[in-house]
């Protein structure tokens, strides 16, 4: 087998989200697939980055009033801990705010101009007169022309269902200012996808064996059109200023790249800034052998379905006009449900990884649950928490742990560690006499399924082995054996013969598995596994280091409270209905007091111990005018982001709030307007009191408090959290 050379990415997540559960069907996916490529000896390039430019980044740095800069750093450090967490490899995670990316920009954007496919031409679209902005889509809102109904966004009606353009809502506003916006013009920068060059480039390419999966080959054709009367349309791939991200030269500032025409070049900066980084340990790179046409390397992408239509048109057309290499392959995959339903955070669904990790689960589980339902389309699939659970126990710890945990302890015990013979042929007993053969044998199918991702199919072959591994333990009873001091010989021959089909069941896992293997590694007292050791087995005379435990069990009690967590962190956890809230204060003769600036239930906002309900539990009541440690940790007090402000019609003070505590949200009422401009809130960190019983107001529901502080003087100021801290997290 020839050694392949293969640079592989996954999409960049934007810098404006945190990493979830549905990411990581396509991290996980492509760290699995990469990882087997390094066990079978190729040369392999993991790279990612965060994907960091456009409005929403730039407004949403303004909100917390923060560079965008200081946000994309912040962002990256929690994309980063959750990939690590999920042994997530990349050899390079990067930025797309990077000086490689911009260089790469704009030498390919130049290569474009050169051969002419850049052209200019003006465009109409909204502008909010208060920011002074172009606004993107998604940023209007206004009433259905269809029903009526009110703050509806421009593509589509969530009352009647209806579907139309922005520029049909009746009554349309701004939601970065409220401002009615008005219809302005810009010249903007197109690539000519329309250009018979790229459509010939295309037509071949998006058809050429082996680039798209032939369901993805086949929407490129409905997409291209019949020849002779194409359908592709130019591409817009410029913004006016204000933008965050790189300017297009000679614009002297006025235009900017649009986010997708440097996302995907950022594969190449993070690319070469791995390279720099290998130089600078002595490690050679050819960056031209994979970025250039004309060499023996591979460009794979892993992608979801959405995004198809970036990668199989304006990527490899763009790559190929400037004198790139285009993609070998683009891998794309589908969506993940939870339960059977869309990610939804109303019911808790919708779970980040970061409490997945905060709740104590372990990122194998998932990792394997993942590989078990994946294949090599783009269809959907499932996450059934109970069936994740089912599968976790009885696969992972029923089948393939309780191999090593019933035999390993023998071995250590009665014969020092120290592995004997195996029968001849295998197992060498009923009912699987062939059976360490066969497992051996199994390398090259279970490797041509990893290839393909078709991971399922690759578990079920795994899992399978597994069963007779534990029936051929289940005929020999070492347990039993062990009793007979007769026997003696045959213990040893059966336990090693049984962690010899342990070691290869762990290496076929690997991929998959990296952390338990490297367990088992040390366990065994072997070096790192390679695709390659499938042919050899453990010596007689090896000696092992005594079982440890490897995997826990999940109780489906974990999921429960994963969902909860993600379910708006939980009302009630331990308040009674309608119970005040402790809110802390400086102390009694503070000048400056925190205060809920929320209104969520009659009571006032600084209560003392002396008016919250004992409880039975409760330990001796404070003094008066002190609360005991319980009694304050009563309160869930919780960082919050304000996913968005909005003034409330009719009212003097109050600001309508929505808050994101890292997945559900919550709206509520606070007496802010004095203080701030609802627009200038949005995308900052502060502190909510989560736990307060929701209350009906005139305008609506109010669902907890936000804390600020105020003196005697005027002026109320919001909290805010040190870098770091983020939506969800229990202040206590
Ligand atoms: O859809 C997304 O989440 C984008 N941030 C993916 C970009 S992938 C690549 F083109 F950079
Ligand atoms: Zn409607």
């Amino acid at each position: 087998m020839s050694r392949r050379r293969i640079l592989v990415t996954s999409a960049l997540p934007y810098a404006n989200g945190s990493i979830h559960l549905g990411h990581l069907v396509e991290y996980i996916q492509t760290d699995i697939w990469v990882r087997f490529q390094r066990m079978q000896g190729h040369e392999i390039h993991y790279v990612g980055a965060d994907d960091t430019h456009g409005t929403p980044v730039m407004l949403r740095a303004e909100g917390e009033g923060v560079t965008p800069e200081a946000l994309i750093e912040r962002v990256w450090h929690e994309h980063k801990r959750d990939f690590d967490a999920f042994l997530v490899g990349f050899d390079h995670y990067y930025t797309t705010n990077s000086p490689e990316n911009r260089a790469y920009c704009e030498q390919i954007y130049g290569a474009l101009q050169a051969t002419g496919l850049i052209a200019r031409r003006p465009v109409e679209q909204f502008f909010d007169p208060v920011r002074e902005l172009f606004l993107p889509d998604r940023y209007i809102k206004g009433e259905c022309p269809k029903c009526g109904a009110k703050d509806q966004y421009g593509d589509s009606c969530e009352t009647c269902g209806a579907t139309y353009s922005p520029t049909d809502l009746v009554n349309p506003y701004s939601t970065v200012s409220g401002a009615a916006p008005v219809r302005r013009e810009s010249e903007h920068f197109f690539f000519r996808l329309s250009d018979p060059r790229c459509e010939a480039f295309l037509r071949a390419w998006t058809q050429q064996q082996g680039h798209l999966q032939p369901e993805a080959a086949n929407k490129m054709l409905e997409w291209l059109g019949e020849p002779g009367e194409p359908k592709l349309a130019d591409w817009d791939i410029s913004r006016d200023a204000p933008y965050f991200g790189f300017p297009i030269p000679g614009t002297e500032g006025a235009k900017f790249f649009y986010v997708w025409l440097d996302a995907p070049v950022g594969y190449f900066a993070s690319f070469a800034r791995h390279v720099e980084r290998r130089a600078a340990e002595g490690v050679s790179i050819e960056l031209d052998h994979f970025l250039r046409p004309g060499h023996d390397t591979e460009l794979i992408h892993f992608i979801g379905k959405d995004i198809l239509y970036f990668h199989a048109l304006f990527w490899p057309a763009m790559l190929e006009h400037a004198g790139y290499r285009t993609p070998s392959r683009v891998f794309a995959h589908g969506f993940l449900t939870v339960n059977g339903e869309k990610m939804s955070k109303s019911r808790g669904t919708f779970i980040t990884a970061a409490s997945y990790i905060t709740q104590g689960l372990d990122p194998e589980w998932l990792r394997y649950y993942y590989a078990a339902k994946l294949n090599a389309t783009m269809e959907d699939i499932d996450l059934n928490l109970a069936d994740f659970c089912a599968r976790v126990n009885s696969d992972l710890v029923g089948k393939y742990v309780n191999i090593a945990s019933r035999c390993a302890g023998f071995i250590v015990k009665r014969f020092d560690g120290r592995i004997g013979t195996m029968a001849h042929g295998g197992a060498g007993a009923a009912p699987c006499p062939t059976l360490l053969d066969d497992m051996r044998a199994a390398q090259g199918s279970i490797a041509a399924l990893y290839d393909a991702r078709e991971f399922g199919k690759a578990m079920r072959e795994v899992m399978a082995l597994a069963d007779r591994a534990n029936q051929y333990v289940d005929h020999e009873k070492p347990w039993e054996l062990a009793r007979q001091p007769d026997q003696e010989a045959r213990l040893h021959e059966v336990c090693s013969t049984a962690l010899n089909l342990f070691r290869l069941l762990t290496l076929y896992l690997k991929p998959v598995l990296p952390r338990v293997a490297r367990d088992v590694e040390a366990f065994l007292s072997i070096p790192p596994l390679v695709w390659a050791d499938a042919t050899s087995i453990l010596a007689p005379g090896h000696v092992i280091e005594p079982y440890r435990h490897l995997l826990q069990r999940v109780d489906a009690k974990q999921t429960e409270a994963l969902v909860a967590a993600n379910r708006e962190n939980l009302p009630g956890s331990g308040a009674a209905p309608g119970a005040p809230a402790a809110i802390a204060r400086t102390g009694p003769d503070a000048s400056v007091a925190t205060k809920a600036v929320g209104k969520a239930t009659a009571t006032p906002a600084t209560p003392s111990a002396a008016t919250a309900p004992a409880t039975k539990s409760a330990p001796a009541a404070a003094p008066p005018g002190q609360l005991t440690i319980d009694e304050f940790a009563r309160v869930d007090l919780r960082i919050a982001r304000i996913a968005s402000a909005e003034q409330v019609e009719g009212a003097d003070k109050l600001v309508r709030i929505t808050l994101d505590l890292g997945g559900e949200t919550r709206t509520v009422f606070a007496g802010i307007k004095s203080a701030y401009a609802p627009e200038t809130l949005v995308g900052r960190l502060t502190v909510m009191v989560a736990n307060l019983a929701p209350r009906k107001m005139k305008f609506g529901v109010s669902e907890g408090m936000i804390l600020a502080a105020s003196g005697e003087g005027p002026g109320i100021f919001l909290l805010s959290p040190d870098d770091g801290a983020l939506p969800g997290m229990k202040v206590k």
